[in-house]
């Protein structure tokens, strides 16, 4: 998955790894959040909103335009008011 990605970020302790993000890019103008997790151990301690920021930083480096991400509906709060995504028509279908 990685060699695919635009980039990953990570966040740490001293001694580990707490939080993680991967960022999928088109090629183009537009970048996707994946994987965004933080450890059980360190949630709501601001700590997700950091790789996040990670990712959309090198976005705006690379000249991306646009940086997507979905999620359920129990997390918009997340990305909305604390990563400042704004909510847009998207659509997905399940393969398998
Ligand atoms: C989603 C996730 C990355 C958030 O990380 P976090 O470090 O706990 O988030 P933060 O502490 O930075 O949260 C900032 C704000 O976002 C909102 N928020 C975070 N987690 C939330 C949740 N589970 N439900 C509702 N709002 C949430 C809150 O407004 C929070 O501020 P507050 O704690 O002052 O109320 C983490 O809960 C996680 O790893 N979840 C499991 C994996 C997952 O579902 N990832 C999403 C893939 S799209």
């Amino acid at each position: 998955v990685l060699d695919r990605s635009l980039c990953w970020v990570t966040a740490h302790t001293e001694f580990e790894l707490v939080a993680f993000i991967n960022v999928a890019w088109d090629g183009g103008e537009h970048a996707f959040l994946l994987d965004t997790t933080v450890h059980p151990d360190f949630r709501r301690q601001g700590i997700g909103t950091r790789p996040v920021a990670g990712g959309v930083r090198v976005c705006r480096e690379r000249g991306i335009t646009w940086v997507h991400v979905d999620c359920v509906p129990e997390l918009e709060e997340f990305y909305r008011r604390a990563c400042a995504f704004r909510p847009s028509a998207a659509g997905i279908l399940k393969l398998s």
